[in-house]
C-alpha cells in the first residue's frame, strides 16, 4: 500500500502520510492540512471518520465483530478472568500477577472510605435525584476531599489516584442507590471481593446481612468486564478531552459520567427495559414497535439496537445473551420480556429495514434483563454501566497525559451572518 495519500485542491495537489495501526487499520495523517492548504479543514459531525488519538488499550473491528482489551479477546476475558483483573490489564497493559492483583485489591480497600461530610452533599439531594446525576456530582465533588491534583509524571501518585477512585466509585454508586431508596448508607465489608461488597452496599438491609448468590456475583463481574472499554466512545472521548486540559481525575471521570447518561450511550440499556415493559404491557405487539423504529417521522427508535461501530453483531451482546439465559434459568426466573426480546431480535435480524443498515443488537440490548433479575432497580442500569466503564475511561486518561497529547480543539466550518453594521435599538 502507498505510504501517502495525495489530496488535490484547486488543480493543487498535497500530500499526507498514512498511518498504519497493529491491526493494519490505515489513517490519514492531516496534522499540517490546514497550514499546508492556507486554512482547508475537514468536516465529520460525530467523528465518523476521525481518529482523535493512537491508542493501546482496545481494539474493535465493527464490520467483523471483534473486541480486544489490551490484545486479549473479549470472550476469553469475560470467561476466564475478574473484573479487577481486567481493570488492571486495561489501566497498567498487563495482566496481573497474582501478587500484584492483591496489592491492587488491598489498595483498594485501604482507600474505600468517603470523607463523612460527602454524606451532607447526599442529604442535599432530593429522593428523586437520578442516581447518574447524583454520581456525577458526587465524583465531582471528590475532588474538594482529595484536592492534591494528579502529577501524571509520578507513578507513585498516578497510581494512588487510579486506586482512590477504584474504592470510591463503586461506594458512591451503592450510596446513590441507597439514598433513592431511603437506606443508610452502607459501606459493605472490606474482607468480600470487590463485585460481592458493592452488591452488598448496595443491597444491606440495615437489621440484617446480605450475601449474594455466587451466581449473582459472577454475572454482575461479567457485565462489569463486558462494559470496561470500547475505544474512543462518546463518554470516553469526553473523559479524553476533559482530561487534554489538564484537568484533573476525577473532575474527568465526572464528564464521562454525564456523557455516558445519554439514552443514545449508556443510558439505552435502561431505555431497553422500559421499552420492553412498554411492548409487553400493548400486549407484546412487537410489529407496532418495529414499525414505529423505521417510520421516519416518529422519533423512536428500537434501543439496543445498532451501533455506531459494529456494522455486525456486538460481541457483548452475544456473550451477555448467552448469559441471560442462563442465569435466569439459575435464578429460577422467567422473565417474559426476555422472551419479547427473543422475539424482536428475530424480526429485526429479518428485517431489510435493518439488515440493510446493519442495525444488530448492542452491548445495551440483553443486559438490563440480567440487571433485572440480580436485583438491580433499571434507574440503576446506567450507573452499572459506569461502574463497569471506569478502568476503560482511567486508562484512556492516562493514555492520553502520558502521550502527552495536546488539548483537545477541534475546528468548524461557520455557516452564520457575514459582517454586519450595528443598529442601535432604536432603529431595530
Ligand atoms: C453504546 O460507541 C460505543 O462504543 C458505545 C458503546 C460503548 O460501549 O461505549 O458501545 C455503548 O452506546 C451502545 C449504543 C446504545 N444506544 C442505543 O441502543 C440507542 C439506539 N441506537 C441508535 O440511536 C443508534 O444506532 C446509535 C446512536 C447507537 C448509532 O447511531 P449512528 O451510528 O449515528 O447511526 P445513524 O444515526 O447514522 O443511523 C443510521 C441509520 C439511520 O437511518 P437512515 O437515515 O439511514 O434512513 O440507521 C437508523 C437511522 O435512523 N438507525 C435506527 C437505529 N439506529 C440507527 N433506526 C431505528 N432504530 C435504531 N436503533
Amino acid at each position: 500500500m502507498s505510504k501517502t495519500a495525495i489530496l488535490e485542491i484547486d488543480g493543487k495537489k498535497y500530500e499526507f502520510p498514512l498511518v498504519e495501526g497493529t491491526e493494519n487499520e490505515v489513517a490519514i495523517d492531516i496534522k499540517s492540512l490546514r497550514s499546508d492548504t492556507n486554512g482547508v479543514t475537514t468536516l465529520d459531525p460525530g467523528y465518523k471518520n476521525t481518529g482523535s488519538c493512537e491508542s493501546a488499550i482496545t481494539f474493535l473491528n465493527g464490520e467483523e465483530g471483534i473486541l480486544r482489551y489490551r490484545g486479549y479477546a473479549i470472550e476469553d476475558l469475560a470467561e476466564k478472568a475478574d473484573f479487577l483483573e481486567v481493570a488492571y490489564l486495561l489501566i497498567f497493559g498487563e495482566l496481573p500477577t497474582k501478587d500484584e492483583l492483591i496489592k491492587f485489591h488491598n489498595d483498594i480497600k485501604a482507600q474505600s472510605h468517603v470523607d463523612e461530610d460527602v454524606k451532607r452533599i447526599i442529604d442535599g439531594f432530593p429522593k428523586s435525584a437520578h442516581p447518574m446525576g447524583v454520581l456525577s456530582s458526587l465524583t465531582s465533588a471528590l475532588v474538594a476531599f482529595n484536592p492534591s491534583s494528579v502529577n501524571v509524571d509520578s507513578e507513585e501518585e498516578m497510581y494512588n489516584a487510579i486506586v482512590k477512585i477504584m474504592a470510591k466509585f463503586p461506594v458512591l454508586t451503592a450510596w446513590a442507590y441507597r439514598k433513592r431508596v431511603g437506606l443508610p448508607l452502607d459501606y459493605g465489608d472490606d474482607s468480600l471481593g470487590y463485585v460481592e461488597n458493592f452488591l452488598k452496599m448496595m443491597f444491606k438491609k440495615p437489621n440484617g446481612d446480605y450475601i449474594p448468590k455466587q451466581v449473582i456475583v459472577d454475572a454482575l463481574d461479567k457485565l462489569l468486564i463486558l462494559h470496561a472499554d470500547h475505544e474512543q466512545n462518546c463518554s470516553t472521548s469526553t473523559v479524553r478531552i476533559v482530561g487534554s486540559s489538564h484537568a484533573g481525575l476525577f473532575v474527568s471521570i465526572s464528564a464521562g459520567i454525564a456523557a455516558l447518561w445519554g439514552p443514545l450511550h449508556g443510558g439505552a440499556n435502561q431505555a431497553v427495559i422500559e421499552m420492553l415493559e412498554a411492548i409487553k404491557e400493548d400486549g407484546g405487539d412487537t410489529k407496532k414497535y418495529m414499525a414505529k423504529a423505521k417510520d421516519k417521522d416518529d422519533p423512536f427508535r428500537l434501543m439496543g439496537f445498532g451501533h455506531r461501530v459494529y456494522k455486525n453483531f456486538d460481541p457483548r451482546a452475544k456473550i451477555i445473551k448467552r448469559s441471560a439465559d442462563s442465569v435466569l434459568d439459575d435464578l429460577g426466573i422467567d422473565d417474559p420480556v426476555l422472551n419479547i426480546a427473543k422475539g424482536l431480535e428475530k424480526e429485526a435480524l429479518e428485517d431489510p429495514y435493518f439488515v440493510d443498515r446493519k442495525l444488530y443488537p448492542n452491548v445495551d440490548f440483553y443486559s438490563g434483563i440480567i440487571y433485572r433479575s440480580l436485583g438491580i432497580p433499571v434507574e440503576m442500569f446506567t450507573p452499572m454501566f459506569a461502574l463497569g466503564r471506569l478502568p476503560g475511561w482511567i486508562a484512556q486518561w492516562r493514555e492520553m497525559r502520558l502521550r502527552k497529547e495536546p488539548i483537545g480543539r477541534p475546528r468548524q466550518i461557520y455557516i452564520g451572518e457575514t459582517l454586519r453594521d450595528f443598529k442601535p435599538v432604536e432603529k431595530r
